[in-house]
């Protein structure tokens, strides 16, 4: 299901919890605000754009990653990584969604390698996008990489078989 919607500024408030019931889905606004805090942490003077990402666990819980740098450019780790890596070493293996925050007002959604990673170990997560406003759009992983490689194509049995 692909459910961008629409532009920052929607909603009132912090600008994002209020569900399409009505509802107000006060563990978003947690979301956003953890995103928001930790982007501050960002390492990002080579790029000058920060990102924080927060992490919604199956328990409830909130892990959240900034981009870290580096003057070799490409060892550069984005928000959504450290997230996921930070919940995974902590023994996470169930997720609802992350919050992604980046300043511009356009949509900021998540690389190609942060897709890969993240479909790797939560499947069709929800990503929730916001800048410093408020939503800017909404996805299901599985439709910001449509046709993923992944376990299921190896084949790879240990001891055994392999992918020929
Ligand atoms: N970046 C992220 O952290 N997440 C994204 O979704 C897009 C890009 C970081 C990587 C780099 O530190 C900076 O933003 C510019 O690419």
């Amino acid at each position: 299901m692909s459910d961008s919607r629409g532009e920052a500024g929607r909603h009132p408030g912090s600008g994002i919890g209020d569900s399409e019931s009505g509802i107000r889905d006060s563990k978003l606004d947690d979301l956003v605000a953890a995103a928001r805090a930790v982007r501050e942490h960002a390492l990002a003077d080579y790029s000058g754009f920060k990102v924080g990402a927060a992490l919604e666990t199956a328990d409830g819980t909130i892990v959240t990653g900034c981009n870290i740098e580096n003057a070799t450019y490409g060892l550069t780790v984005c928000a959504e990584r450290v997230a996921m890596f930070k919940a995974l070493s902590e023994g996470h293996r169930q997720f609802r969604r992350m919050v992604v925050v980046a300043p511009p007002d356009a949509a900021t959604p998540p690389c190609g390698a942060c897709r890969q990673v993240l479909w790797e170990f939560a499947g069709d997560l929800e990503i929730i996008l916001a800048n410093l406003h408020g939503e800017t759009a909404r996805h299901r992983l599985g439709d910001l990489l449509p046709q993923p490689f992944d376990a299921r194509l190896l084949n790879w049995k240990p001891g055994g078989g392999d992918a020929s």
